[in-house]
């Protein structure tokens, strides 16, 4: 039997890129659509280095529905989507809402449609965390109620997830997995592909590794007055080769059709909570070097405390993450010296 097809979309991003390696690496057959919006053709010939082969690749904006029926016509071999392409930045959705309403909801439903011509109607959605807003219950659960998101950009993951719901229960032979990421951090074991945030990170592991770089020139924790241990706010941390295994885990749940509901969505995430305080310690230790950092008022909108759930991944995906704090700062820090 031939090797399956699996069409990711915005693969040459963060999160997307280092689930290409582990497509290939596990014998899919991959192609590309990213508009390179916030990512660069470079990462193509990294992926090359790193799997020996070079995935197909196609520039464009999947809100040309257009361009993406074309595209299908010239794919009617897709075995499934993985769908990451979005607009991700929670800042900057606040001052451009209907930017990011327009892109994330208008790229999904376009996919959607062509879903409908396609032969095999599996798709894999980056869905997030955020959608819970601050959990009552930790660790949050898959059935914990979603909240309204505090940024326009955690609402549009929110209501993805919801069109997708209703197109499942429209269309049965349509079979969906969200995943819904908590804190991705790290690069990959060769330093070849990363995280590269565009101007001022507003994530926090590229912010600590740009200013254990020196690029900038002390990092500010926002708050320290949460109901925490030391105050920090608490997140679960992921290591984003962990995050792109969970992929490969859903794309094979979806292939085998193991599951008799045609809509699923699991917790992607470690489980374990980590605070501010104890990244940059752990940051420091791991880098050799003192942080150059300052505690300064919380930011608006972030949430105290979350940490996942992950019975369920662990039990239907049959997925666990396996990398520590340490290797996932290791990483991180590897890949930024590279950046050089
Ligand atoms: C982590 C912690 C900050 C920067 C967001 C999105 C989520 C996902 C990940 C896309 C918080 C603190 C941060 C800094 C700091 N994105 N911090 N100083 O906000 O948990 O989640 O990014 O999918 O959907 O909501 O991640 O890395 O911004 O912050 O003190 O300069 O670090 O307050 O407690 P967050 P983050």
């Amino acid at each position: 039997m031939g090797k399956k097809k699996i069409l990711v979309t915005g693969g040459t991003g963060y999160i997307g890129s280092h689930t290409v390696v582990e497509l290939i690496k596990e014998g899919f057959e991959v192609v590309i659509i990213d508009d390179l919006s916030n990512s660069e053709m470079e990462v193509i010939s990294r992926i090359e280095k790193i799997t020996g082969i070079k995935p197909q690749f196609y520039q464009f904006d999947l809100c040309d529905s257009a361009k993406l029926t074309s595209f299908f016509k010239e794919n009617n071999d897709i075995d499934g989507i993985i769908h990451f392409a979005a607009f991700k930045a929670v800042g900057e959705s606040v001052e451009h809402p209907v930017k990011y309403y327009k892109n994330n909801l208008l790229s999904l439903m376009n996919v959607l449609d062509e879903l409908n011509e396609c032969a095999s109607k599996n798709l894999v959605f980056s869905s997030s965390c955020t959608v819970y807003g601050q959990p009552d219950k930790l660790p949050v659960t898959e059935d914990a109620p979603l909240k309204n998101a505090e940024s326009p950009y955690g609402n549009t993951k929110k209501i993805c997830e919801e069109i997708l719901q209703d197109c499942c229960k429209a269309a049965k032979e349509l079979n969906v997995i969200s995943l819904r990421y908590f804190n991705p951090v790290g690069a990959h074991d060769t330093a070849l592909i990363g995280e590269l945030p565009k101007g001022v990170p507003n994530n926090l592991i590229p912010f600590i590794t740009q200013t254990g770089a020196d690029i900038l020139p002390e990092l500010k924790v926002f708050g320290d007055d949460y109901d925490t241990e030391d105050g920090t706010a608490i997140r679960d941390y992921i290591h984003v080769v962990d995050l792109a295994k969970a992929h490969i885990a859903a794309v094979k749940r979806l292939l085998s059709r193991a599951s008799d509901n045609n809509y699923e969505h699991f917790n992607v995430g470690t489980g374990n909570g980590y605070s501010v305080l104890n990244i940059i310690n752990s940051f420091e230790k791991v880098s050799g070097k003192p942080l150059n950092y300052k505690i300064v008022d919380r930011r608006p909108g972030d949430i105290e405390k979350i940490y996942a759930e992950t019975d369920l991944a662990n039990q239907k995906l049959e997925w666990k993450a396996s990398r520590d704090l340490e290797n996932m700062l290791a990483s991180a820090w590897k890949w930024q010296q590279s950046l050089k």
